[in-house]
């Protein structure tokens, strides 16, 4: 098996989960770190051995032997090293949520076209069983007819701090954030629908206003959220079906419940993972004995499959044109938030 050389772009927090994964599997060398703070890129040269430290992505990219890239910056900065990175005839992997903007999602997807090189957003949730077996179970037809769902991405005391907090570091929050799990599963279960619509709200007056850090809040400071810490609305697809999205940092309620996909078959819970039914004469709950992975073991498999589809010329393994549907929708509730009324939305064409 050819190993695949990669430089790594972004040293901050998730990318000691992804040097952490890479140096457990087989068949991928990073050779390059870079990060804007050199203490960073250093550190991680000196931990895992990576012989070229860069402050300048570009320089990074300039190097021959580098095949692809895996992009871990904060959301604000993931654009411009994609776009770099394809047309220097790099792969690339970046982090989610694949850009804080649709505008920067859509240049992204467009120089992915562009240079037919492979972009992978790194969606580890793709990878875990639980997912996998809930994709697995709607494409069996089991489900019969999606014809509505919600989608529910939601923390009572987890503002987080930090970059994810800024407006000019992550862009976007909680909406982006942890709404693009529960976004990406929900689509990746429905076939991704092509949405049309949407109507919601999204805020930070909590974050910013009526609450204060209690005991077992995050490393959250009031006075520099800049970003919406809830975000909730609806959204009509091109099909005639209809999502509710739903999504908090912070929030006075336990719950807002979990995703959840209505059919004409059987009703789908993703966690813990249900199916609903009506079959033998009785209403039957049927939960599926799935293996809880750690975080780790995603990482690895998402690098995996991304080394794997360079290897062997295959298509990104969690593509661009997928990924795009989540910021249609998250542009949409930003946008229809501010004005306060529905919005019409629209996929991108390339
Ligand atoms: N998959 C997951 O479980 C997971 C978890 C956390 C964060 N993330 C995602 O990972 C990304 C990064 O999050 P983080 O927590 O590591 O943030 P972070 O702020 O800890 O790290 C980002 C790093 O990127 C560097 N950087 C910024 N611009 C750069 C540039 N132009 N060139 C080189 N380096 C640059 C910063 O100096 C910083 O060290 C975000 O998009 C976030 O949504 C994913």
């Amino acid at each position: 098996m050819r190993t695949v050389k990669i430089g790594l772009i972004g040293a901050g927090g998730i990318a000691q989960v992804h040097l952490r994964a890479i140096k457990a599997v087989k068949g991928i060398e990073i050779v390059a770190v870079c990060d804007v703070m050199r203490e960073r890129a250093e550190k991680a040269a000196a931990e895992y051995g990576i012989p070229h430290v860069f402050t300048d992505y570009k320089d990074l990219l300039a190097m021959d032997e580098i095949e692809a890239v895996n992009i871990t910056t904060f959301n604000q900065a993931h654009r411009a090293p994609t776009v770099d990175a394809l047309q220097a005839g790099k792969h690339v992997l970046v982090e989610k949520p694949m850009a804080a903007t649709l505008e920067d999602a859509t240049a992204m997807t467009a120089a992915a076209h562009k240079t037919d090189k492979i972009l992978m957003v790194a969606l580890k949730t793709r990878y875990s069983p639980h997912m996998i077996t809930a994709r697995r179970i709607a494409e069996s037809g089991a489900l019969g007819d999606i014809y509505y769902a919600e989608s529910v991405a939601c923390r009572r005391n987890g503002i987080p701090g930090g970059s994810f907090a800024k407006k000019e570091t992550a862009g976007i929050g909680t909406v982006a954030d942890i709404g693009v799990y529960s976004l990406d599963a929900s689509l990746y279960v429905m076939g991704h629908p092509k949405p049309i619509a949407v109507s919601g709200i999204a805020n930070n007056l909590l974050g910013t206003k009526y609450c204060e850090p209690v005991l077992g809040s995050w490393n959250w400071n009031p006075k520099e959220l800049t970003v919406e810490d809830f975000g909730a609305g609806s959204v009509r697809f091109e099909d005639g079906r209809l999502m509710v999205f739903k999504t908090s940092w912070i929030m006075h309620m336990d719950s807002l419940g979990e995703t959840l996909f209505l059919g004409t078959k059987a009703g789908m819970k993703l966690n813990p993972l249900t199916i609903f039914t009506n079959q033998w004469g009785t209403m039957n709950d049927i939960k599926p004995h799935i293996p809880v992975l750690e975080d780790i073991e995603l990482f690895k498999s998402e690098n995996l499959a991304f080394a794997d589809a360079i290897r062997e010329g295959k298509p990104s393994p969690i593509p661009a044109d997928q990924m795009l549907l989540t910021n249609v929708i998250i542009q949409g509730l930003i946008d229809s938030a501010a004005a306060n009324r529905e919005v019409a939305v629209s996929v991108p064409e390339f």
